[in-house]
């Protein structure tokens, strides 16, 4: 007993000696910590209800709330992976790791997937981390592989990587056959990993010329962006932008923001190129200082739906909707990008960035959005948006808002103690 009271009076003399940013700050670690155990908890029971097959990566769930698993070769493969590489990596769990690990290896053959331009998204969540946190042998050639792969969508005559094969545009009157999304920036740090690792040139170039053309032709003077841009394929010249999963061509969609924001951002990582930097923080101030951002700082799915002077196509799926959802996955991947500017940022804005960004997390902590334990069928957050155009996952768990929320809470927890965060 007196043993006890002793331990309690020495535990409140130590949080009476704490200063008050030291006891702030320990409180915030304190919060990372209770989130990443939480995570943890979910992702451990996803993994011990492992599905059997060919569709072997969680995905989403269903409007009934059961699990959409997908497989290898889809857009959102890595993330869950990439998740537990996280988790495992804070926990300092080998448990996880072995997940981490037994996961990633069924993403090899992507390695060679030339379907789309989302093998960075894929490749460099699940093989990227492991080569982080628990490198192997073979990791380093996999990543290589995957960027060779993700290279032959790039056309020297357009300088950009084609996203899609082709896209009928909602207004039903054209296919556009060279079209590229802003999702594509996110892409590029596979790139630039593997040039940087093997010294190819060519590999960084087109990493290089991919942000250059976007920079010049997606990003909106007012640091919005287009969803989608076509291009000439013969040519390369600007046809127009539109939009695939935003309420409107001219509207601003807010995963796509995200995008935009962690892509340019990673991008002046990569280069040092300070027109990349500006163009980071200018999306960066779109996203924080919207008059149509939520006090949460949880954007709704586009920032201008539903508001004058903003159309859908006419077979857009949009026209259907009249909700206006939040999306969690925009808010956590613009959390985790701000996180990464606050520590390269100017003109004074590192602390309102970082304020943002930490305003997100304790937002996407909170009830609102994080599920109960064991709920919600083991994923992290509630309430994300996949595609309203396209009629799919509304108002859902999504693997990717999981991932940049986890990752997001690690890179608070590196700025937090001090710790560089690559
Ligand atoms: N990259 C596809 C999406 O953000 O939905």
């Amino acid at each position: 007993m007196k043993k006890h009271w002793t331990l309690r009076l020495a535990l409140a003399a130590t949080a009476l000696a704490l200063s008050p940013a030291a006891q702030a700050q320990a409180d915030e670690r304190a919060f990372v910590k209770e989130n990443m155990e939480f995570a943890a908890g979910q992702y451990r029971r996803m993994v011990a209800d492992a599905p059997a097959g060919k569709a072997v990566m969680p995905h989403c769930l269903d409007a009934r709330g059961r699990l959409v698993r997908v497989p290898v070769y889809s857009w959102t493969a890595g993330f869950f992976p990439g998740t537990l590489w996280y988790l495992a990596d804070y926990l300092d769990d080998s448990v996880l790791a072995d997940s981490a690990r037994s996961y990633t290896l069924r993403m090899e053959p992507t390695k060679n997937y030339t379907g789309n331009h989302d093998v960075g998204f894929m490749m460099y969540c699940s093989y990227g981390n492991a080569l982080r946190f628990g490198p192997q042998r073979d990791d380093e050639d996999v990543l290589t592989t995957s960027a060779r792969t993700l290279c032959k969508r790039f056309d020297e005559r357009v300088g950009a990587i084609k996203s899609w094969n082709s896209f009928r545009s909602w207004h039903g009157d054209s296919t556009y056959t060279y079209p590229v999304i802003i999702d594509n920036m996110m892409n590029l740090e596979l790139l630039f990993h593997a040039a940087r690792t093997t010294g190819d040139e060519d590999i960084r170039r087109v990493a290089v010329s991919h942000a250059e053309k976007t920079m010049r032709w997606q990003v909106r003077p007012d640091g919005s962006c287009f969803h989608v841009v076509y291009y000439d394929p013969a040519t390369g010249a600007f046809i127009k932008g539109e939009t695939a999963q935003g309420y409107a061509d001219n509207s601003t969609w807010s995963r796509g923001q995200a995008w935009g924001i962690y892509g340019f951002t990673m991008v002046y990582r990569e280069t040092g190129d300070k027109r990349f930097l500006e163009t980071a923080q200018r999306m960066a101030d779109f996203y924080v200082n919207h008059p149509a951002l939520p006090s949460d700082g949880v954007a709704f799915w586009d920032f201008d739906a539903y508001r004058p002077g903003f159309v859908p196509g006419k077979r857009s799926g949009a026209n259907r909707v009249v909700t206006d959802y939040r999306d969690a996955s925009a808010a956590a991947c613009t959390a985790s990008a701000l996180l990464e500017l606050s520590t390269v940022a100017e003109n004074g804005s590192a602390a309102r960035y970082r304020e943002a960004a930490v305003r997100i997390l304790h937002s996407l902590a909170s009830p609102a959005y994080r599920a109960g334990e064991g709920k919600n069928g083991n994923f992290i957050l509630r309430h994300s948006v996949g595609s309203i155009p396209h009629g799919s996952e509304i108002d859902v768990p999504l693997t990717y808002a999981d991932y940049y929320f986890v990752e997001a809470l690690w890179r608070y927890d590196r700025l937090l103690a001090g710790k560089p965060l690559f």
